[in-house]
């Protein structure tokens, strides 16, 4: 008979197809998204002539009368590999049953114990092609074993599904019965990472290096992740579960499976549970290769893989080690799954890992998921003797082969500080981890080895020291170097001295890029500092939010640093906004009814200075006499001389960078142009003079930061140490140099703040936490958790024989 005869004659309807179901008889059912939904919505119709019939599932995904009415009792009893959330509602009316099981052996240890039957198998599969196969689609875990087992065989063919590739085909001839129910498939939407996942990611990120095979696990955490993982090269993936974060991986050219060592360039899994992306990315897909779970979830095969690392997630972890995954308490949640056997197979492969991440803290904050002990009736996921790495958005703690003791030192690490002295106090009263007592003396634990924090804070900056804008770069350079240096030589934060990593980029953001994601991948920054410059800066925006990495007084006043709130990104000098107004407050207050004109640069510092001052002269009903731009390519200082002394301007507001100012006031000093000069604080060096030369530049007004409190400390120190860098005591350090060393000073105030226990949560809440607060250079500032825009005001300078001098101590916005 021919494949399309056999199909046709095997085809019930779906109630003709839960007909054949006898009491007492036992159904095994394909799992997650290859259900069958048809045959399952039908089951519950026919409770009056069915008594005892046990139905085994696996991580159902949808509502069906048999499961959850509560007349169903005594018609059927459901038997549960993993449960959903249905089956943790009807638990407690006694219905359903977990089945305690490691998933690679969770149909076999199933079988024997039933004697290697299943009365019946439900499961779903593409329509057949023209020899009669069909693809068993997106499940493949635990369906071939029960098939195998199964008297009779009744599949649910869905034109939706994907004919996925593997070990998923099954011939017509090998089925007793099809039914037909093309309905869409079920999906799981991915939410975007909160805060919290985000940390979490980065963490992981950390940990997983180019070349790795990954395994990522059900729930939010491990498919946070896969954004914080795009900067890696030639990844693999040997998982139990597809997930749509792994499609993400696999376009953007993250995984290859080049240097994998098993099923070499082929994605492995064993089921797939996403959205359509997903669906539509397995279809028909040479790359994904769907084997059966006792054969991706073998451990022993698991470890064959090269720098193998499962990421799982959990609910609770105790001091001992022991993960809690599966249950809240003796409340039975989820199931044991692939967890145990992918974090038992990455530590048995070459380089591999095997991580538990989850939040600090449960239902809104007021629990701790790192506990002294298990809440009582809690079942183990993972033995502490099996248990690796946990990860929380505090970081990081490698347990394996630590005492107890030390595990508790580096769990409370990562606990969320609020719990962290209950979980130390609980360990002892409860004998987990007595404190060390010598008679009569109580004497404070010595610190593990393995969790003892680095002696180092690893700073990370990005800035201009061969392009254009060198001079200021180098400026700036020499200000928070001298001031980390001072804080190094006087023994660091809390014995920890601060290392400085510079990456030069040129004000090439395409080498911005490149040197941030070596800062935040090869040197694991704490923290990015000072980076210098708008356009290099907005290229590494994003990925620096992504990471979760605090960004410190970036070196350029746009806005969009502080608004909207960026709750990593802590501005230091005002914002160009506010610039762009004081300094037509200045100009309206100082050149009455003069003639304006703008020189803008064409990028997003122009744009943004030139439109805010001339937002503020359109609010006094003033017009500028002319506007012109240039962008950073072009340089033709005398034709823009030319063309800005056609329009005859008293006032010349120069939004652009010292070169080209320095360019222009040249040009315009050799035609004898001279109207009033008025620049952004980013011309404010000392390099103008050295670039435009003393004639030119005379008289040039310029922004620049207010000088701090009179007589203060902090100002004589800051002299002293310019001069000793420069050695010469009448240097003054320019704007560029007070910045960088202010901000420096702010980075370490934040720093101590957050304690010996750093963390970035702790960083960025410490900032949070400054209140008109000044290390002596600028005016006081404060941040809160709303607000991280820094200074609001700005001094006036003029230049006087080719230096800056102050000629308005501060500029407030009024109005
Ligand atoms: N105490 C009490 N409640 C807790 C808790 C704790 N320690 N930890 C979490 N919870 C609560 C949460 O607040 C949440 O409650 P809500 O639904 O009322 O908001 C609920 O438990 C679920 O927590 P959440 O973290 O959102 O779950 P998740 O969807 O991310 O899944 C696991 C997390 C651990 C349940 C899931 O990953 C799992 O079952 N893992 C085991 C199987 C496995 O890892 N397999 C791997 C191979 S695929």
């Amino acid at each position: 008979m021919n494949p399309q005869e056999m199909y046709k004659q095997k085809l019930l309807s779906i109630p003709e197809a839960v007909s054949l179901v006898q009491s007492h008889q036992t159904i095994g059912v394909a799992m997650a998204a290859s259900e069958p939904p048809g045959l399952l919505s039908e089951l519950g119709q026919h409770k009056d002539r069915l008594q005892a019939v046990t139905v085994w599932v696996c991580l159902p995904l949808r509502l069906y009368d048999f499961v959850l009415k509560p007349e169903m009792a005594g018609h059927f009893f459901v038997e549960n590999w993993f449960y959903g959330a249905p089956d943790r509602e009807v638990h407690p009316q006694g219905r359903t049953s977990y089945i305690p099981n490691n998933l690679h052996q969770a149909a076999q240890c199933k079988l024997d114990a039933a004697k290697n039957h299943v009365d019946i198998f439900w499961g779903t599969a593409t329509p057949p092609d023209k020899r009669g196969f069909m693809s068993l689609s997106l499940g493949l875990v635990i369906e071939k074993q029960l098939i195998e087992a199964a008297d009779l065989v009744v599949l649910e063919i869905n034109e939706n599904l994907p004919w996925t590739l593997g070990d998923t085909q099954i011939h017509i001839s090998e089925v007793d019965y099809v039914v037909e129910n093309h309905v869409p498939l079920f999906e799981l939407p991915s939410a975007p990472p909160a805060e919290w996942e985000q940390a979490i990611g980065g963490y992981i990120a950390e940990l997983i290096e180019d070349g790795s095979t990954i395994q990522l696990g059900i729930g939010g955490i491990p498919n946070a992740i896969t954004a914080f993982i795009m900067e890696r090269r030639d990844l693999g993936v040997h998982t139990e579960m597809f997930t749509n974060g792994m499609v993400d991986l696999y376009e953007a050219g993250v995984i290859t499976g080049r240097r994998k060592t098993l099923w070499k360039g082929k994605m492995v899994g064993a089921f797939a549970l996403g959205t359509k992306k997903l669906y539509d990315f397995v279809n028909n897909n040479l790359v994904v290769e769907f084997q059966q779970g006792r054969v991706t979830n073998n451990p022993y095969i698991i470890g064959q893989n090269y720098k193998m690392v499962s990421v799982n997630t959990a609910l609770q972890v105790d001091l001992c080690g022991q993960v809690c995954s599966q249950s809240i308490g003796p409340r039975h949640f989820s199931g044991t799954g692939g967890q145990l056997d992918t974090h038992r197979g990455a530590q048995l492969s070459p380089g591999g890992r095997g991580i538990i991440a989850l939040r600090s803290t449960a239902r809104n904050g007021t629990i701790s998921t790192i506990v002294p002990m298990l809440t009582e009736g809690a079942e183990v996921t993972v033995p502490s003797q099996d248990v690796d790495t946990v990860v929380t958005e505090y970081g990081v703690a490698r347990l394996k082969g630590l005492c107890i003791k030390d595990r508790m030192e580096a769990l409370i690490k990562i606990a969320h500080p609020d719990f962290r002295a209950w979980i130390r106090d609980e360990a002892d009263r409860l004998k987990i981890v007595p404190r060390l007592v010598v008679p009569g003396v109580e004497v404070a634990q010595p610190a593990p080895r393995a969790a003892r924090e680095p002696d180092t804070i690893k700073l990370g900056t990005f800035c201009d020291l061969s392009g254009p804008n060198a001079t200021i770069g180098m400026a700036a350079l020499r200000g928070y170097s001298a001031y980390y240096e001072h804080v190094n030589r006087w023994g660091g934060v809390h014995g920890r001295k601060i290392e400085l990593v510079v990456r030069d980029d040129g004000f090439d953001p395409e080498r911005t890029k490149l040197a941030v994601m070596d800062l935040v991948m090869r040197d694991r920054v704490f923290a990015i500092v000072s980076p210098l410059g708008t356009p290099t800066n907005l290229a590494v925006m994003d990925y620096l939010l992504q990471h979760h990495i605090p960004v410190v007084s970036p070196h350029s006043g746009l806005s969009v640093w502080s608004a909207p709130l960026k709750r990593t990104y802590f501005a230091l000098q005002p914002s160009y906004q506010v610039e762009g107004q004081l300094l037509a407050q200045y100009v309206l207050e100082k050149f009455k009814s003069a003639r304006i004109a703008v020189f803008a640069i064409d990028d997003q510092f122009g744009r943004e200075g030139s439109a805010a001052f001339l937002a503020a002269l359109a609010k006094e009903g003033i017009e500028p006499v002319a506007r012109l731009t240039h962008t950073a390519k072009e340089s033709d200082p005398p034709r823009w001389v030319e063309q800005l002394a056609a329009y005859k301007p008293d006032v010349v507001l120069l939004y652009t960078y010292v070169k080209p100012a320095a360019d222009l006031l040249r040009a315009a000093h050799a035609a004898g142009f001279a109207p009033a000069w008025l620049g952004s604080y980013v011309i404010s060096g000392p390099d103008l003079f050295q670039l435009a030369g003393q004639e030119a530049a005379e008289g040039v007004r310029a922004a620049s930061y207010p000088p701090g409190p009179r007589h203060h400390r902090g100002e004589r120190l800051f002299r002293k140490m310019m001069a000793r860098q420069a050695g010469r005591a009448d240097e003054e350090p320019g704007t560029h140099t007070r910045i960088g060393y202010a901000a420096a000073q702010l980075v370490v105030e934040g720093l101590r703040r957050a304690g010996p226990d750093l963390s970035r949560d702790g960083f960025i809440e410490a900032l949070e936490s400054l209140k008109d607060w000044t290390g002596g250079l600028l005016p006081p500032i404060s941040y809160d958790s709303t607000d991280h825009r820094g200074l609001t005001t700005l001094a006036m300078l003029r230049a006087i024989n080719g230096r800056w001098v102050v000629e308005r101590g501060e500029l407030c916005l009024v109005g």
